[in-house]
């Protein structure tokens, strides 16, 4: 998976093709409306206010859509950051961020810059939308109960699958939780150390501030319920979703959902605080996303008002994306709590 996404000028998110939006694989919630990032702007300044003075960090900012949207709206709020920091793991991204950002705010291109590592010390607000999700993750196959992991190997007619005992104790211990939730006998569940080691890496490097974590994910026990036999592995390839990883090695994006028990573990180990865990639906009603789309709609252009009603539903509707995805907000002494996240908070569900 490491291969397929990140192998440099072939992997998936390092080569030159579209990816995200309509003519990519598919579509991200700051690619359907600024709506979104606008309220995440609004959600944020609970957590800067709190703060002397303040650094913005993006991880894996995609088309770079996002980190224009939340500049537009905190410069209309004069709550700018002193840096908008991304760290990209794609150079061809990078590339095509620092285009689209310096032809869209030119005025802010001096706030933002790449990092190739963490930011020592930071003082600030985190951001990672749809970012663990593209982490690369162990894949368990449980057989009569029994776990093996699933590896990739060549053979005659290409790569093929192969499994092999656990060899990793982190991953022994994690599969007896697993099977101690689905008790099946034949399953697929996937494991995703790498997006744990980033979060206690990350949280090492924070001195004070808050961390949004949004993404397609589950508490544990929704994640490892027997209803999911296969799994939550899927690929897209030109807004086809399917279940192959096999095929299209370096053409197509494959990823898991998140667990965000496991986060939410890896965070209070880290020393971070829990804040909230909320659907995306409720964390953008919360950060006034209505409010947001009334405002908006004094541009007098009922086409236009007519796509941003189409864009809040694709974001907020339970089918759609507003109750599979999920915003994990982790802080780090921030003095006060943050009061929208108390809208249906679901850290029991943890
Ligand atoms: C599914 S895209 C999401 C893009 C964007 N956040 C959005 O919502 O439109 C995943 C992004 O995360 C980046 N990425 C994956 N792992 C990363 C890591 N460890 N550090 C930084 N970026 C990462 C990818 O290169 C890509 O830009």
């Amino acid at each position: 998976m490491q291969l397929c996404l990140y192998y440099p000028g072939l992997g998936y998110y390092s080569a030159g093709s579209q990816k995200l939006g309509p003519l990519g694989d598919f579509t991200t919630s700051p690619e359907i409306s600024s709506l979104f990032s606008q309220t995440l702007a609004r959600q944020l300044q609970d957590a800067s206010k709190q703060l002397d003075s303040f650094d913005l960090l993006e991880f894996g900012a995609g088309s770079g859509k996002m980190a224009i949207d939340i500049l537009l709206q905190l410069e209309e709020d004069n709550a700018l950051p002193s840096h908008y920091y991304i760290i990209e793991a794609s150079a061809n991204l990078q590339a095509r961020q620092l285009e689209r950002i310096s032809h869209a705010i030119p005025r802010l291109k001096n706030k933002i810059s790449w990092l190739t590592s963490f930011p020592l010390h930071f003082t600030g607000i985190i951001l990672a939308n749809e970012v663990c999700d593209a982490m690369p993750f162990h894949r368990l196959h449980f057989e009569n109960g029994k776990p093996s992991e699933c590896y990739v190997e060549e053979g005659r007619e290409g790569i093929q699958w192969t499994q092999h005992q656990l060899l990793n104790k982190e991953l022994s211990n994690r599969s007896d939780t697993i099977h101690q939730i689905n008790g099946g006998n034949d399953y697929y569940a996937e494991v995703n150390l790498t997006a744990e080691a980033w979060l206690t890496s990350l949280a090492s490097c924070m001195k004070q501030g808050a961390l949004f974590i949004i993404d397609y994910g589950h508490c544990r026990n929704t994640y490892y319920h027997p209803q999911r036999q296969q799994g939550t592995m899927m690929c897209y390839y030109q807004h086809q979703g399917h279940e192959n990883p096999l095929i299209l090695p370096g053409l197509q994006d494959i990823t898991s959902h998140i667990d965000f028990t496991a986060l939410a573990e890896t965070a209070l180990a880290a020393g971070l605080n829990v804040e909230g865990f909320q659907t995306q639906a409720d964390f953008l009603l919360a950060g006034g996303i209505t409010e947001l789309l009334q405002t908006n709609e004094k541009s007098e252009n009922t086409f236009n008002d007519f796509q941003q009603k189409t864009a809040l539903k694709r974001l907020i509707l339970p089918s759609e994306m507003g109750e599979n995805f999920k915003v994990l907000t982790l802080t780090k002494r921030l003095p006060e709590l943050l009061p929208r996240l108390q809208l249906a908070d679901r850290r029991y569900s943890l």
